[in-house]
């Protein structure tokens, strides 16, 4: 938390600082928008396990009129309840499509507090080594796949692509032949996930493939690459920094 609030000397760091203000009404909307989405099923939940004990109740015996009275003011609280969960989603739908309530930058799919970038979209291969000079480029790495479930997350975007032969990821054996490390710094042998197959002197870059398995590669091999970068909402930024 930054106690003194210095004051914005130029244009654009005023520009920031208003930006900064958006971005926190942003948070609050799609937070208040998130708790009525929440707060409608709820109601809606209730109102039909309501309707279906109305429903339920003494089958074959005839339902007294005033029963079926409430179940009938149930049954259209619950379709406007309906309604109101349409609107409800529309709403956090609205906000979420404002560039700036965005939790990644544009082009960037975010997922469980990171934001990814697959090179897919730019239809150009890159060398291991260039593929990481582009993602730092952009304050990120070459993906550092964590465990299963990131690993999920990767393949199921790689299958919404075209058939694709393999990714570069942040992990080599380049310092040490044999010693895989990912880089943030950790020890591949410390993970949960496959081995690296196919592992020799002349490859030194790992890549993986739409089954999650990993494979060592000549890293002057040309790919596609996935970039990853920690999610900060306090970070403004900017929409368009990929175009
Ligand atoms: C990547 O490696 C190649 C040769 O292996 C080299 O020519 C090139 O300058 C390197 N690029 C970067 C961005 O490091």
């Amino acid at each position: 938390m930054e106690l003194v609030q210095s004051r914005p000397e130029s244009c654009s760091e005023l520009r920031a600082h208003a930006d900064g203000g958006h971005r926190e009404q942003c948070w609050l909307s799609r937070r208040v928008a998130i708790f009525l989405l929440i707060a409608v099923l709820v109601k809606g939940l209730l109102l039909a396990l309501v309707l279906s004990l109305f429903n339920m109740a003494a089958p074959g015996t005839e339902q007294s009129a005033g029963d079926a009275g409430k179940a009938a003011e149930v049954a259209g609280q619950l379709s406007e309840c309906r309604a109101e969960l349409r609107a409800t989603s529309l709403l956090l739908h609205r906000i979420s499509q404002d560039w700036q309530c965005q939790l990644c930058p544009g082009g960037w799919l975010w997922s469980r507090g990171s934001c990814y970038y697959f090179s897919v979209g730019l239809q150009e291969d890159r060398r291991w080594n260039e593929s990481a000079a582009f993602c730092q480029q952009h304050d990120a790495h070459l993906a550092v796949i964590g465990d299963h479930r990131e690993m999920e997350v990767i393949q199921a975007q790689m299958g919404t692509y075209e058939p694709m032969a393999f990714l570069w990821v942040g992990l080599t054996d380049s310092l040490e032949e044999g010693q895989w490390m990912w880089e943030d710094g950790q020890p591949h042998q410390d993970h949960t996930l496959s081995e690296v197959q196919w592992n020799s002197e002349e490859r030194d870059c790992a890549d993986i493939r739409g089954d999650g398995s990993l494979f060592a590669s000549n890293c002057e091999a040309h790919g596609p690459w996935v970039c990853e970068k920690p999610w900060n909402p306090r970070k403004p930024s900017s929409p368009a920094s990929l175009a």
